[in-house]
């Protein structure tokens, strides 16, 4: 649940381009609504906003319900609501299956709520089949809506409250890029802040270009104003994010004035004062500068942590996958990244089951684990999306080769990250308090430059501050340390 409103630019002296006008303008009708709704119920009417997926879905998510807020709505965690809106992914079928089986939960509750609303965005609702299965199998939905337009958020809740009938809203594509909407965020002190939209790279088992378009980069300025904003707020981590961040600014044409890279992007950021520490997410390996690797070493501000998706360790697996980089490139990436940075924690994520993968291939992977020793590993099963080159690709890898695979894996990234982080036992480092313990009030829980998290013993003040620890024991993924 949301701590703090920090509405930021609902006020309309600030607020720039006509489209987001507009919006506030919807924002007031649906105030109308709602407003006449809680005559009628007597009290607030609550909205829920579940989030499935990455980053750049909770960093929408933030703006669905700063608008749900704004018009009205008491925010809760519980789909006993009246506006209930599921913005999903789409990258595996796993992440599918969980948004039907809330959905059909969901429905229980309508049944008993006449008020109620249900809505669906996101990544898997720019998909066709989905909203057909919708369509017709989940009729009870209020409100359809993909990645494009979430900018319009406010007017299509309005029409859907104006309406009984199945709203849907979906964009194969846009060029547009719309600032100033409100945005509500989950945290006081850290915040993800969008740079850019979209990837253009189709490695071919990813559904992501498809369901999120092409590469929009965000203006230099706009980004650079948004942190000052949240600066000014009491943001003192930002997460810059987008699909392939190397690729930021790629778009502009060559004489516009915007077109920096996103080194030179990050630098700008770092300058912002009240920005206290600046992480990124996503690289691709293909395209990682030493721009980037010198702009990392001469900022401390920047988070001493790179997730590097590996996906795969076999270069002829790596090949059908279009990565564009090979077994030997990638490991010479991470040789000069621990040579220049050795203060840096290296993460990534690897696929397992690819088409036509032998067990050499996953032999291939591991080695690259071992070798790159990273500080933690995601592993995926290989989910087959509909629509990517991949899903047509022969020699799909039978269930149970895939699970024995992926369990010889894991093994070998759990040891290796066990490993890498008893390194640090000792060291006295800076942590940005993120809450207090949940299992132990009498600790609180803070991340580390690289990431890893440390509980040690103090109080609620201390959230949202950086405080210097000295980390005493280590408990596989975390630290308990003590103040100093
Ligand atoms: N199957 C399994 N994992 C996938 N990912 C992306 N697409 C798929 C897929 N079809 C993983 C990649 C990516 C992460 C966000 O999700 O590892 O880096
Ligand atoms: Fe998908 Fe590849 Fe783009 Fe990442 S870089 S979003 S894996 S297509």
């Amino acid at each position: 649940m949301s701590k703090e409103i920090n509405i930021l630019n609902s006020n309309r002296t600030e607020v720039a381009d006509a489209e987001s006008l507009r919006q506030l303008d919807f924002i007031d009708k649906a105030k109308e609504y709602v407003s006449s709704l809680e005559k009628e119920l007597g009290r607030k009417p609550r909205a829920c906003v579940v989030t499935f997926g990455c980053q750049m879905n909770a960093r929408d998510s933030e703006k669905l319900l700063a608008i749900l807020k704004l018009v009205g709505y008491e925010e809760t965690e519980s789909e006993d609501a009246e506006f209930v809106i599921y913005n999903t992914c789409t990258v595996r079928d796993n992440a599918d299956q969980r948004v039907y089986g809330r959905l059909g939960q969901c429905s229980n509750y309508k049944k008993k709520n006449p008020h109620m609303k249900i809505a669906l965005c996101g990544c898997l609702i720019q998909e066709q089949s989905a909203v057909e299965k919708i369509q017709k199998s989940y009729r009870f939905v209020d409100l359809l809506f993909g990645t494009h337009n979430i900018y319009k958020f406010a007017e299509l809740l309005c029409t859907c409250l104006e309406s009984d009938r199945m709203i849907i809203d979906i964009w194969k594509d846009t060029d547009k890029i719309v600032e100033d909407l409100p945005v509500l965020r989950k945290y006081p002190f850290k915040s993800g802040v969008n740079i850019m939209f979209g990837c253009n790279n189709f490695c071919t088992y990813c559904i992501v270009p498809y369901v999120r378009g092409r590469e929009r980069s965000r203006s230099p300025k706009d980004i650079i104003k948004e942190c000052e904003k949240l600066a000014k707020d009491g943001v003192k981590e930002v997460m810059l994010l987008g699909q392939n961040v190397n690729s930021y600014g790629l778009d502009f044409k060559d004489d516009d004035p915007n077109r920096i890279s996103f080194p030179q992007l990050m630098e700008e950021v770092c300058k912002v004062e009240g920005i206290e520490r600046v992480r990124f997410m996503t690289p691709h390996p293909k395209d990682l500068s030493d721009e980037l690797i010198e702009v990392i070493k001469r900022n401390p501000k920047i988070a001493r942590h790179i997730h590097l998706p590996l996906q795969s360790g076999s270069t002829e697996i790596l090949r059908r996958m279009n990565r564009k980089y090979t077994k030997d490139s990638y490991l010479a990436l991470v040789d000069k990244i621990r040579r220049e940075l050795p203060d840096v924690a290296i993460t990534t994520d690897i696929i397992v089951g690819f088409p036509g993968e032998t067990r050499e291939d996953v032999d291939d992977t591991i080695d690259v684990v071992k070798k790159a020793a990273f500080d933690n590993a995601f592993t995926f099963i290989y989910s087959k999306r509909t629509g990517t080159p991949a899903a047509s690709f022969e020699n799909q890898v039978p269930e149970a080769e895939v699970k024995e695979n992926f369990d010889r894996l894991l093994k070998v990234v759990q040891d290796t990250a066990r490993e890498q982080a008893e390194k640090y036992t000792g060291n006295e480092e800076f942590v940005l308090v993120e809450g207090v313990n949940e299992h132990d009030r009498g600790l609180v829980t803070g991340r580390m430059s690289n990431n890893t998290l440390v509980h040690f013993p103090g109080d609620e003040e201390m959230i949202g501050s950086f405080v210097k620890v000295k980390l005493l024991e280590c408990h596989g993924f975390y630290y308990m340390g003590q103040m100093v």
